[in-house]
């Protein structure tokens, strides 16, 4: 099985319209993905975009539930509205696939995880397991979550790569971004690094300014990397620009143009 993320940035435009949807570019991304397809099993996560990140930013959904009964009844309405956002992109993720004849099928995220400070902290994997045994292609997303320590959080779609990875072990993960992988330093500055031991992540978290206390948890790159140095444990993991046509097929054949951590 190979797991595939899409970043919001990927199949969306983040300070465009609210909603905005890149269908050439998935449309291109599921024509290399169906190449394979069903010689290959897949399951793909997709971010946020312009989709969730909007509504769980008004709501301020990351700060959890408060106890004052009027502030938290206004959340749930914003926790209810950023997760039907996350349902329309999902939707047009499904559209994209069935109108390729590729059986993808849609797991919604928070009906099947629950969170402690964003990491998963339960799952219920026998669904996921089942899909997979009749060739179906899950299709999950960055989404709101119900939290055992604060009652509603944010569960991004790089922490259910990484609890993914650990339950199923693919073969493979890759991550599309929309730069050609991860770089030494800031985009336009540092050089694209083609090879990565995991060995090498924790000088590269420090030079990348990641490892100080509070660092972001929902998004960014060293989120991402973090989380990817936890599955290099299990896998190898491909980051690949996913607006450029043919690097996730490089990345699925193993000879790609992009980074690869093992
Ligand atoms: P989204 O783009 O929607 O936030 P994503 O999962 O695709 O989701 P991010 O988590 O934002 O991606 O991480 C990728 C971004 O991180 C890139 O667009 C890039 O601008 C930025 N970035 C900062 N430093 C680096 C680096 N050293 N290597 C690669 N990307 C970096
Ligand atoms: C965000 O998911 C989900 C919500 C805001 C509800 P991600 O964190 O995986 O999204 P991107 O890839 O950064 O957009």
């Amino acid at each position: 099985m190979i797991l595939i993320k899409i970043g919001g940035s990927v199949f969306s435009d983040k300070r465009g319209e609210p909603e905005n949807f890149d269908s050439p570019t998935v449309g291109r991304i599921v024509r290399e993905m169906a190449e394979f397809y069903p010689g290959e099993e897949f399951i793909l996560v997709h971010g946020g975009g312009s989709f969730g990140h909007r509504h769980a930013g008004q709501y301020a959904i990351r700060e959890g539930l408060s106890g004052n009964a009027e502030r938290d009844g206004r959340k749930k309405i914003g926790f209810s509205f950023t997760h039907q956002s996350m349902l329309r992109a999902n939707a047009a993720f499904i559209d994209m696939f069935l109108s390729q004849d590729l059986p993808a099928f849609s797991v919604s995220t928070s009906s099947v995880f629950v969170t402690e400070k964003g990491e998963v902290v339960y799952a219920d994997m026998e669904i996921l397991r089942r899909l997979l045994d009749l060739e179906f292609i899950p299709v999950l997303f960055g989404d709101v979550s119900v939290d055992v320590a604060q009652g509603i959080d944010i569960l991004s779609g790089d922490q259910i790569m990484a609890y993914l990875t650990k339950m199923l072990r693919p073969k493979k993960a890759i991550f599309l971004m929309d730069v050609d992988g991860i770089y030494d330093g800031e985009p336009g500055e540092g050089t694209l690094i083609h090879e990565l031991t995991r060995d090498e992540v924790p000088a590269l978290l420090e030079r990348l300014h990641c490892t100080a206390a509070g660092t972001d948890v929902t998004g960014g790159i060293c989120n991402k990397l973090k989380k990817a140095y936890e599955m290099a444990n299990y896998t190898e993991v491909w980051f690949v620009n996913g607006r450029v046509p043919g690097r996730l097929a490089g990345a699925i054949m193993g000879n790609g143009f992009g980074t690869r951590l093992r």
